[in-house]
């Protein structure tokens, strides 16, 4: 317990995308109260855990890293656990770990504020509402960017994938007003970003009160001055439809990389994890994708040792990775969560067998991956230059495709710059700028 106003603050976000944009809001906010981000390596008055609930590792992480805080050397911080697993577990995190003195869920943290003062007056500081109004209006105006910006257009899910914890977490599927994600995307343009990837649990759900799509907000910003590229995550399967598949033919700033999970390739298991379509479904989306934009990057998730899943059906999964060739992809071991159908199935397949599975995935997805990468060398193309590099002139950047890029340039993070791919590693490439000829 801490019985005093932070001065300093430090924000520690795990889990997705989404919590990044939340951990980010939650600065602005703490920073609009007053106070100051600490600097590196300087210890915080107080630390926000912006916590994820997906698989069992990542929920159980905090719980190490409160212990690591409350131990440290000098007076313990005021801890605020925000995130998922806040949500999730709300007062249990308190009676677990007496250590915490917040606990806010991801549709209450606006509340912060008051929450902070609360804690430092000795009392309980829990709110894990899930409001009618949503937070968005309560929050501070956008600031300073790197280049790369998140903004999240639709949140919550309704989809009830049987293994699956957001539902409960991130709540029934909301999305935010049109007008307000124009503001907010021209705010972060003015702040400096370049591009602007639009964030939602099923983003490709979004659909405003007259009944426009994601489509219709993307082309609304590809008009916006300033913005250079725009991409989407995460996408469900069943909400690609045929205007934004077109968008991907028509929009210039639409980049060409598209994350769609999948799960399995097995009928069988999509079924019991209530996903809602088939192989071949997912199989002819793409189908229509590529159809739209032939050099698209797909991306996608999965889940080895579903319950019940059999070799035939794993076998069902590299089979479908094999027809779609993957730029990249994320495989995870299932992990029964608390309250979910999944949890309670029968055969429940053993950790031996899951980790055989996933090393064969993978090994595959890498295969794809590197492929990919090796396939670009040679090609010209533009790289936004998002961080510094490692070695003294270099600096990182992505291509259209995601692919990290690693060149020596002159130019500024931010600036765009053509590049010649030189050579490909599993995780990126190495790059040459192309220097303009003077006319
Ligand atoms: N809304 C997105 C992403 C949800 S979470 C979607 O529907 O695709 C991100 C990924 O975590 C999922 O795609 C899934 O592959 C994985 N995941 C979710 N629950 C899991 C669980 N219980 N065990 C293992 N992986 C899980
Ligand atoms: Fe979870 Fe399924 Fe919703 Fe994705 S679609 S967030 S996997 S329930
Ligand atoms: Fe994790 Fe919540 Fe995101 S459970 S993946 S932080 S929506």
């Amino acid at each position: 317990m801490n019985a005093q106003i932070p001065r300093t603050f430090q924000v520690k976000s795990f889990g997705c995308q989404m919590n990044v944009y939340d951990g980010e809001r939650m600065a602005e906010l703490l920073e609009a109260e007053g106070l100051d981000a600490a600097a590196d390596g300087v210890d915080a008055d107080l630390v926000v855990l912006n916590t994820c609930h997906i698989r069992e590792k990542a929920a159980e992480k905090v719980y190490s890293d409160i212990g690591r805080l409350v131990r440290r050397d000098g007076p313990p911080p005021m801890i605020a656990v925000a995130g998922c697993v806040a949500q999730a577990e709300g007062a249990e995190i308190v009676r677990r770990a007496p250590g915490v003195d917040i606990v806010v869920g991801p549709q209450a943290y606006h509340n912060l504020p008051e929450l902070v003062r609360k804690a430092a007056r000795g009392e309980g500081a829990l709110d894990t509402d899930m409001p009618l109004l949503s937070k968005f209006g309560a929050l501070p105006a956008r600031r300073r960017q790197g280049p790369s910006a998140f903004l999240t257009v639709q949140e919550g899910c309704d989809k009830f994938c049987t293994y699956c914890v957001v539902p409960y977490t991130r709540g029934a599927e909301v999305s935010r007003p049109f007008a307000a994600i124009v503001d907010e995307a021209k705010a972060l343009i003015d702040a400096g970003a370049k591009e602007i990837t639009l964030l939602g649990q099923n983003v490709n759900a979004w659909r405003d009160a007259e009944g426009r799509g994601l489509d219709i907000l993307i082309r609304a910003l590809d008009a916006l001055p300033g913005l250079a590229r725009i991409r989407y995550t995460t996408s469900h399967p069943m909400d690609m439809d045929e205007s934004l598949i077109r968008a991907h033919a028509e929009v210039g700033k639409l980049m060409p990389y598209l994350h769609l999970p999948v799960q399995s390739g097995s009928d069988r298991v999509l079924k019991a994890m209530n996903r809602s379509h088939d192989a071949a479904t997912y199989l002819r989306i793409l189908g229509r994708v590529r159809a739209a934009r032939p050099d698209i990057a797909i991306s996608g998730d999965f889940i080895v040792g579903f319950p019940g899943e059999t070799e035939e059906d794993f076998e069902a999964t590299l089979q479908l990775v094999e027809a779609v060739n993957y730029a990249q992809a994320f495989s995870f071991k299932y992990s029964p969560r608390p309250g979910t159908p999944a949890a309670e199935m029968e055969d429940q397949i053993s950790a031996e067998l899951m980790d055989e599975r996933l090393q064969r995935l993978q090994a595959l997805l890498n295969a794809q991956q590197l492929a990919f990468n090796q396939a670009s060398v040679g090609r010209r193309t533009e790289i936004l230059l998002e961080r510094p590099g490692r070695k003294p002139g270099q600096k990182v950047g992505k291509t259209p495709w995601l692919q990290s890029v690693h060149l020596e340039t002159e130019a500024a993070i931010g600036e765009i710059v053509e590049v010649e791919l030189l050579s490909a590693g599993p995780n990126s490439l190495a790059g040459a700028e192309l220097v303009k000829e003077a006319a």
